[in-house]
């Protein structure tokens, strides 16, 4: 099963023009990884940069609270970016298209990278943060447009697998900016603002490419009505002439959403259709982030050094080796395991996981061979998690609602994901202050609850069009009562959720 083919039952549905735009928009993942993980390595470089300036200004060395303020803020003002650039996607993607609007998002990212990169020639530290703050709202933007373009794109039986590209890209970002942060590359005394403004490069390159790419065919036709378009567009994404079974699932949801074509975001908390969807969609954000993924990968350097690894930016570059390995794993396992079963093994393990590092790290005192099992317990953190807490929650939003509601959803989705991001981030030093190496127990405790939330809530949406999933919410009315019919794609009955349950 080396290729794509293995799981290609229509012959022509994976051609290389439908790779080249997939390729393309996760160029905008590629970027939120990247600065992501950039702001890591370069720590102490900002901080003596912070000093320099104040010195330049004041004739006195900034103080060292002064100096963690405005360092910490430069760190989280990306989330705060992230919040609102997320929550804005569905306006902007309803009003100029998906991609479009993942053309122009890229000026934020010309104008951050721009910022930051000048920032020392301007002896500005008001420019990191800016930049910062500039660069968080494109990535949040494209935590929703990404993942939103792909699933409109990808063919059904594909969906997830192809969804799981959008993590891909976060994963080799991250990745990168580790190894650029090197000291001997870009981590540098002189270079760290080149190692900032590297953001541009990536920018410049989709935007010269992203006028080959199709618009999504589902915009096209669904919200412009524009079926010639669409049926071309699907033509040359499928590479056949056969596209009436894609146009007719297509033309049955715009029927069928004809009352709800465009859904604002006060509507999709207003009506009871979408409240399970919402529910889950939120929740499993939820759970990707407050299950500590980012305390590893923010921190991971202070974690390693605590656990006694004499090379803690090594360990921090394996980690992020093994985040990439594992994503791969995870892609070519979600269209046979399914997205709830990998979802649910990925928070058991990491549970399990957070376990054990717990006892190494209370332990690591008394025998430094806990200093290997802290190594590995980390490693399997970050491997369950790729399993499914991190890929799934980004592309299951897209699958749980059909076109009207989607970008709404995506919006207020993302922004939890960012919300709760932004919290873990701001929040882990002063736990770690608290409860030392009993802190990973809060995530624990956090990633058990999730664990039964997914048991009992969330359904598979393998293979399914976006249309069959949204009848089982009730999303859609039913037609003819034929809500049963579920084509042997899950056998659990906790999850088939109808019309008629609007539980909360
Ligand atoms: C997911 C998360 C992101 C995290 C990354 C780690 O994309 O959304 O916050 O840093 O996974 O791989």
């Amino acid at each position: 099963s080396g290729s794509f083919h293995y799981s290609d039952p229509q012959g022509k549905q994976v051609t290389g023009y439908l790779l080249f735009s997939l390729g393309t928009a996760v160029i905008g993942s590629l970027q939120f990884g990247y600065n992501t993980g950039v702001i890591n390595a370069p720590e102490e470089k900002l901080r003596s940069f912070f000093n320099q300036t104040w010195m330049q200004r004041y004739n006195e060395p900034i103080s060292s609270g002064v100096c963690t303020i405005v360092w910490s803020v430069a760190v989280s003002i990306f989330s705060v970016g992230g919040m609102v650039g997320s929550f804005s996607v569905g306006v902007m993607a309803n009003r100029f298209g998906r991609r479009r609007s993942m053309f122009l998002v890229n000026i934020l990212a010309v104008i951050g990278g721009l910022l930051m990169g000048f920032s020392t020639i301007c002896s500005s530290y008001e420019m990191v943060i800016a930049g910062r703050l500039v660069i968080g709202l494109f990535c949040g933007l494209f935590t929703g447009l990404t993942p939103m373009y792909v699933g409109e794109v990808s063919p059904t039986p594909l969906r997830g697998a192809f969804g799981t590209l959008h993590q891909l890209g976060v994963v080799v970002g991250i990745l990168i900016a580790q190894i650029f942060g090197l000291e001997v590359l870009l981590g540098s005394d002189k270079l760290w603002p080149l190692l900032l403004a590297l953001t541009v490069a990536p920018a410049v390159l989709q935007c010269i490419l992203l006028p080959f790419c199709p618009e999504s065919p589902r915009f096209l036709l669904i919200n412009l009505k524009q079926e010639e378009q669409a049926c071309k567009a699907l033509v040359r994404l499928r590479g056949t002439e056969d596209v009436n079974k894609d146009l007719q699932e297509m033309k049955e949801e715009s029927a069928k959403m004809a009352m709800e074509k465009k859904v604002t975001i006060a509507e999709l908390f207003r009506s009871a259709a979408y409240r399970q969807p919402l529910l889950i969609a939120v929740m499993l954000q939820l759970s990707q982030q407050l299950s500590g993924i980012n305390a590893v990968f923010y921190y991971s350097t202070g974690i390693f050094s605590s656990a006694g690894v004499k090379q803690p930016i090594y360990a921090t570059i394996g980690a992020g080796i093994v985040n990439t390995i594992f994503t791969v794993v995870s892609l070519f396992l979600v269209e046979k395991a399914g997205r709830r079963t990998l979802h649910l093994l990925g928070l058991g393990g990491m549970a399990v996981s957070a376990l054990v590092m717990t006892v190494s790290l209370l332990l690591v005192g008394g025998c430094t061979a806990m200093s290997y099992v802290a190594i590995l317990a980390v490693m399997l953190f970050v491997a369950m998690f790729e399993l499914g807490p991190g890929p799934i929650p980004w592309f299951i939003v897209a699958e749980l609602f059909s076109q009207g509601p989607r970008p709404a959803a995506m919006a207020v989705a993302g922004c939890c994901n960012w919300t709760a991001n932004f919290l873990v981030g701001m929040s882990f030093p002063k736990l770690v202050e608290l409860c030392g190496p009993w802190v990973f127990l809060i995530f624990t405790a956090f990633l058990i609850i999730f664990f039964i939330f997914t048991f009992i809530k969330v359904p598979e949406t393998k293979g399914k069009t976006f249309d069959e999933i949204a009848r089982e919410f009730g999303g859609a009315p039913p037609p003819a009562a034929s809500s049963a019919e579920d084509p042997g794609a899950t056998s659990s009955t906790a999850i088939t959720l109808q019309a008629s349950s609007p539980e909360k």
